[in-house]
């Protein structure tokens, strides 16, 4: 088959930028040339010559020349400018934005029909998995029923090193953001909004439907506390961040992003350190699980240049599952299995919010509920302004 040749203008030089310049230079099979890289710091040392790189956008955005877009830099915004103007001039567009693909998802999937051109995003979701293009391609037919996984490389790090290794939770931040798995505000790692992008495009390539993010609750790793961790650890389970989705024979979605106690007999257990892991569930199939490096320069190159590679035989998503009637289920119809860390002043009143209480514990600091609540009273609780809590999910409970 006959590949095109590729002219491409890169946005962005950083952990990924430059991780991508090494791994095509190791691919010189693929007719993908950089012709200029777009930087924001001209005063910056880099290791490559000056003359690779322009500070102005427009260098590469009129340039005719260049038929492909590579956008891997940091400020969401800014991206989605400059994929936006590059979609309207016809060019192809790879990103790993997540924040930014999410946000504009509509709006992104308009410009790619006006305009008739591909945006491919794999390196967006769980870096080195293929996980987009197989819950488009492979999972067409199948009935998917669940998507659920550990989706942010950075928060299992830090939950691993600080669980198995005895790290303090700052220096496995610190690591990770050394190692260049983690965003430059890392509170988007760690309060599970990162995890929600990606969740948000799994939603959207597994069950045909477009959520914005506010629509997906999301609890991160920064509040967790000894208590919980203890917990874990006399029970031989493990805390894992879960970006979760289910769809019920009604076509109501179920989607959050919560720590998660996970036992050994979870495929999610083992998935340690910068490793993300999904599980898929369908009708036929049943489960499936996908394991890879969830972050860092080369994961996430690989899966840049994957997609620089399909553009270069004219691949594009073709969203066939979109625009069915299916939609997020309301929050007072889930129902979940947690465990709730409070302050002892707010005891008496959460404890009200449960539906069933299965156990509870009160010591001079602070104390837990084990119970079942639905996730609109989890909101409730996230509303309530100075009250000290952190929850763990056990499982997803099912009521009719
Ligand atoms: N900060 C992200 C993570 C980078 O830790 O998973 C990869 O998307």
């Amino acid at each position: 088959m006959n590949r095109k040749n590729l002219k491409i203008g890169l946005f962005g030089f950083g952990c990924v930028g430059y991780g991508l310049h090494e791994v095509l230079l190791k691919t010189p099979g693929l007719k993908a040339n950089i012709k200029l890289i777009c930087v924001k710091d001209p005063e910056k040392k880099r290791q490559i010559s000056e003359e690779h790189f322009t500070f102005d956008k427009n260098e590469i955005l009129e340039d005719e020349d260049i038929n492909t877009v590579v956008e891997l830099i940091d400020d969401a915004d800014a991206a989605f400018e400059i994929v936006k103007t590059a979609l309207m001039k016809g060019k192809s567009v790879v990103t790993a934005n997540k924040k930014m693909i999410a946000e504009h998802f509509s709006e992104l999937l308009q410009l790619q029909k006006q305009y008739n051109v591909p945006l491919l995003y794999e390196a967006a979701c769980c870096a080195s998995i293929p996980i987009i293009r197989n819950l488009e391609e492979y999972y067409d037919n199948d009935l998917l029923e669940s998507v659920e996984g550990i989706v942010n490389g950075s928060t299992n790090y830090i939950l691993t090193q600080t669980a198995d290794e005895g790290k303090s939770y700052e220096e496995a931040l610190k690591d990770a953001q050394n190692k260049g798995f983690a965003e430059s505000n890392p509170i988007l790692d760690t309060g599970g909004f990162d995890a929600k992008y990606k969740l948000l495009l799994l939603v959207a390539h597994a069950f045909g439907v477009i959520v914005k993010p506010n629509d997906i609750y999301n609890i991160g790793i920064n509040k967790l506390g000894i208590l919980e961790l203890n917990y874990a650890k006399e029970k031989g389970l493990k805390i894992k961040l879960v970006a979760f989705a289910e769809k019920n024979q009604e076509g109501q979605i179920t989607s959050f992003v919560l720590p998660k106690f996970v036992d050994k007999h979870d495929k999610l257990f083992a998935v340690d350190d910068v490793f993300n892991g999904v599980k898929t569930k369908s009708f036929f199939s049943d489960i499936q699980f996908f394991v890879g490096k969830g972050a860092g320069a080369y994961p996430t190159a690989s899966a840049v240049l994957s997609d620089i590679s399909a553009l270069s035989y004219d691949y594009r998503y073709e969203y066939k599952k979109l625009n069915t009637n299916d939609k997020l289920a309301s929050d007072e119809d889930i129902y979940l299995k947690v465990m709730l860390r409070h302050d002892l002043e707010h005891a008496p009143c959460f404890k009200k919010y449960f539906d069933e209480i299965h156990e509870s514990y009160l010591s001079n600091e602070n104390g837990y509920i084990i119970g079942i609540i639905s996730l609109k009273h989890i909101k409730e609780i996230s509303n309530k302004k100075n009250a000290e809590w952190s929850l763990v999910l056990f499982e997803v409970v099912k009521r009719n």
